[in-house]
């Protein structure tokens, strides 16, 4: 058994920012993101103060989901720019003190992937076929699919095959055939994909859909949800025993490059020592806290995700992440804007009800302070740093997420989410690019949470994060120990951290601070005749 080495390794506090590169910064001008555009921003992130970036997939794909269909595992598409311009991104990260991971995408391909296409023109029982998930449909003429299995897109997870009996599986959009994980030509094929990026450099990998690759032997029929937010799934296509063998040779692929590479789970399983089994000692480094995104506004429950998150990480050995935003769901600083707390819409659009979006910031503002208080490591989605909303009025004609489509419109889909982010505040698209080009349409209050604006105000939501990691940072809270206080309401949170001590307060009711200076707060008007304010949260060092 291969072990990772003696800890801590610089995923254990690092904060990791998560680049959507269709929508950071697009330096060509064709209303899609690209590396070019991420090179041009490295030193605003190097500013910001993060350790990494994630970035979404940018290879080779016709796009059918935002590049989570990949044709090609070893060359970047041209809509984001070439194998150079990624070396250079690499460089100019390392260079600047940041890594650089890079998202895999193993439970399926594009069905553009030349596997695929290979597959669909060879024969049944072929070798081509054995690579994916090909079966035989139910029916007198195989007319039916083989199982009742839902995509999480909508639909069934089957198509057909034309002119045949069988069906391929797709547990996402019908363009994102499943492999056979158990096809010993499937592993060696994505060691040497790991192999090829490691080479490169990378320093680690997040992992799509971990929990998804190993689907029970006889694909009995099921009919649980798909819902892919609501977690804890744990039908015959998820969380399988055998998945983490796939991991665990995996761990011994990234030993070969020494022991400071890492990968981190996408795996939506619960509860969070379900998750950890991903992070034991032979398999991957981190898994998201998804358990943490999910938790509403309330002071117990909030408390209580973090607890069992410390206890049940610690017992594999591992860091706990802290996740608030991604790219698969809306924007924490919206969702926290609506009536009902820990509500998680698939989307928000013009008809729906619409976030108090003063309060949302407010609170995202406050939540940070929690989440950068806590030891492990914390994800960043681009633009929270803005304390940037949702699209919430996005008319459905722009809409491409496949799950709206497949839904039709029933799931409103993350497209609310992936905006192009503004930078400047009075330029054509926000300074997303020079020529007013992008993919989706921006709404126009973004304008408020331009980067520009924001660097020359010191009450910003950008400076704000930047003071709150710089001193997470220089305190060592990442590698600290969370220590609860005894809090003088329910609705207030209260721990320290080495010699940082936050208070939240996720009520309405001003609350007396204890003792200590403040060091920083989360927003100007956070405490007032010496208290602090509702949906507020301060750090507070001992004199
Ligand atoms: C999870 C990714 O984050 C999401 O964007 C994608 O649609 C699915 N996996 C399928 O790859």
């Amino acid at each position: 058994m291969t072990q990772q080495s003696p800890r801590p390794q610089w995923w254990h506090h690092a904060v990791i920012y998560q680049i959507y590169p269709r929508s950071f910064m697009d330096a060509s001008g064709d209303g899609i993101g690209d590396l070019n555009g991420v090179i041009q921003r490295l030193d605003y992130l190097a500013n910001l103060g993060v350790d990494a970036l994630w970035l979404s997939p940018f290879y080779r794909s016709p796009q059918a989901d935002a590049g989570y269909d990949v044709a090609d595992y070893r060359d970047v598409d041209p809509l984001f720019g070439t194998l150079e311009d990624f070396d250079s991104m690499l460089s100019g990260a390392h260079e600047r003190g940041m890594r650089i991971i890079v998202d895999i995408v193993p439970n399926h391909t594009s069905s553009e992937h030349v596997w695929f296409q290979e597959a669909l023109a060879s024969p049944s029982g072929s070798r081509a076929r054995a690579r994916y998930i090909f079966r035989e449909g139910r029916g007198d003429n195989g007319e039916q699919p083989p199982n009742n299995w839902q995509s999480v897109f909508g639909g069934p997870a089957w198509t057909q095959v034309p002119g045949e009996r069988e069906w391929y599986l797709h547990l996402f959009d019908t363009r994102q055939p499943d492999l056979d994980w158990r096809n010993p030509e499937v592993l060696e094929e994505f060691d040497n994909v790991l192999r090829f990026w490691l080479e490169r450099g990378v320093d680690g990998f997040r992992v799509d859909v971990a929990h998804g690759m190993i689907k029970a032997p006889e694909l009995p029929d099921w009919d649980g949800s798909q819902e892919m937010i609501e977690g804890g799934n744990r039908g015959p296509m998820w969380d399988q025993e055998e998945v983490h063998e796939i991991y665990r040779r995996w761990n011994r692929v990234l030993a070969e490059f020494g022991h400071d590479r890492m990968m981190v789970a996408e795996a939506w399983v619960h509860p969070p020592s379900r998750t950890a089994r991903y992070v034991r000692p032979d398999e991957m480094q981190q898994a998201f806290n998804f358990d943490y995104l999910l938790t509403p506004w309330d002071a117990d429950r909030l408390r209580n995700v973090i607890d069992i998150s410390l206890e049940s990480y610690s017992e594999v050995g591992a860091p706990t992440t802290w996740v608030m935003s991604n790219h698969d769901g809306v924007r924490h600083a919206s969702r926290l804007g609506l009536s009902r707390p820990g509500a998680r819409p698939n989307g928000i659009d013009a008809d729906s009800e619409q976030p108090d979006e003063a309060l949302g910031l407010r609170r995202a503002r406050a939540l940070i302070m929690l989440t950068l208080a806590l030891p492990g490591s914390a994800y960043l989605y681009q633009g929270e740093e803005l304390g940037l909303p949702d699209h919430t009025t996005m008319p459905a004609r722009y809409r491409q997420d496949p799950a709206f489509h497949r839904t039709n419109g029933e799931q409103l889909g993350r497209d609310g989410c992936r905006v192009p982010l503004p930078w400047y505040a009075d330029a054509p698209a926000f300074g997303f690019n020079t020529t007013g080009e992008r993919w989706l349409p921006q709404p126009e209050h973004y304008a408020r949470y331009a980067a520009d604006r924001q660097l020359e105000d010191a009450t910003s939501t950008l400076e704000l994060y930047r003071q709150l990691l710089a001193m997470r940072h220089n305190h060592g809270l990442g590698n600290g120990e969370l220590v609860w206080q005894q809090s003088l309401r329910s609705d207030v949170l209260s721990l320290t951290n080495g010699d940082v001590t936050l208070v939240l307060n996720l009520g309405e009711a001003p609350i007396a601070l204890p003792a200590g200076e403040v060091a920083l707060q989360s927003v100007p008007d956070a405490i007032s005749n010496g208290q602090l304010t509702g949906n507020a949260a301060v750090w507070l060092t001992t004199p």
